[in-house]
């Protein structure tokens, strides 16, 4: 059996370092808010050429807190892609405003400009680009598109920790970036977690007042707040695996390369990684016309596959109010129908990328082409 990911392989490999950060943590007798999560603010920030880092209880929070902090209010429209994990629109509803959606380019799956700008309203206060996968959106059209109209940009870089735009890393390009630290994501926690990083003073104070009760003081608060606070733990265990990240993101590209080659003569679409950036391939996702009896291929051979995402934002129950129907966004529904994600994890062992690629080619020879 191959799983899609695992993570038990990655905490063997430094499992004195977590234990010992663990250990110094409960010892410590400090669980909130103290010594860890300061260090890896700074040591975050640092990482993705920020001035300002502000550790939050889950990516989701840090994207619904990043649009408060950028003033965005009830009533406001968001942009964001159809083609995303659903906490992107679910933020956006948090915080009083509508998801409004600008369909994607084919070739890197993300926002594409041209959309965006046609989606733009006198109501819009906000736009979230998806660096998905792992791949940047295309930034520059996208800033310049904001820059003009006066509209802040949040990424949501919840899967691109160390994902690269023209030589510089995700997280703040726009007005503020929002990081998640799930445990499968290329930076992952031991429970949940997220960061907002971001250049701007006014905007990190208030995330770091919006997670911690709306109080800089402790019992003056001077604004309403939630509770939405990285814990030392995680904090802990996280500054131990920053230290790893790049190894890691290097071998999710080693692993992403031998897939690329072992499949270029397929009918599967391998991922294109955009000239314009560095891809660190939080997920390595392919397309195929006959996705659903691929994936069920693959099952049966042992190979386990997981479809991000299967049902795109504006064809959810969920937002259903949102009044679009199949059809409103051909890219992005195309892409919802064809896509599907191979094992991809840093310790993945090699020959298990050839035998995943050998049963798609099993699958090509025994069934026909997928295209
Ligand atoms: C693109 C995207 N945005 C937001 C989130 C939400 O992050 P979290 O699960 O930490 O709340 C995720 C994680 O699943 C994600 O993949």
């Amino acid at each position: 059996m191959i799983p899609f990911g695992e993570l038990k392989s990655q905490y063997a490999a430094i499992k004195s370092e977590i234990d010992e950060a663990i250990q110094t943590v409960l010892e410590g007798g400090w669980f909130v808010l103290g010594e860890n999560v300061e260090r890896l603010e700074m040591e975050f920030a640092d990482y993705c050429g920020a001035k300002y880092a502000v550790g939050v209880g889950s990516g989701t929070e840090a994207l619904h807190l990043a649009l408060l902090a950028c003033g965005v209010q009830p009533g406001d429209e968001v942009i964001t892609v159809p083609n995303t994990a659903v906490p992107t629109a679910s933020a956006i509803s948090f915080a009083g405003a509508i998801p409004s959606l600008a369909d994607i380019d084919p070739a890197s799956c993300n926002m594409d400009p041209n959309w965006l700008e046609s989606a733009i309203t006198s109501k819009t206060r906000a736009i979230v680009p998806v660096h998905l996968y792992g791949q940047a959106a295309d930034m520059g059209p996208i800033l310049d598109i904001a820059r003009r109209r006066n509209i802040s940009v949040v990424e949501d870089a919840a899967q691109a920790h160390g994902t690269e735009y023209r030589g510089r890393r995700v997280g703040a390009l726009g007005d503020a970036g929002c990081f998640s630290f799930y445990p499968s994501k290329n930076l992952g926690g031991y429970g949940d977690g997220g960061m907002v990083v971001t250049d701007d003073e006014e905007v990190a104070r208030k995330v770091q007042l919006l997670r911690n009760y709306g109080q800089k003081v402790r019992y003056y608060h001077s604004i309403k707040g939630f509770n939405s606070r990285l814990d030392e733990m995680q904090a802990a265990i996280l500054r131990v695996k920053l230290r790893y990240l790049d190894g890691w993101n290097e071998a999710r590209r080693e692993r992403a390369a031998l897939y690329d080659r072992l499949l270029a003569d397929t009918s599967v679409r391998t991922p294109t990684e955009l000239g314009y950036g560095r891809h660190v391939y939080h997920l390595y996702a392919i397309r195929s016309q006959r996705r659903d009896e691929l994936q069920r291929y693959l099952e049966a051979s042992g190979v386990g596959t997981v479809i991000h995402y299967p049902v795109p934002i504006h064809l959810q129950e969920a937002y259903r109010d949102l009044g679009y129907s199949a059809g409103a966004y051909p890219v992005a529904e195309r892409h919802a129908r064809e896509v599907l994600s191979l094992p991809m994890y840093p310790e993945l062992p090699l020959e298990s990328v050839e035998r995943v690629a050998e049963v798609i080619r099993g699958f090509e020879g025994g069934i026909g082409r997928t295209d």
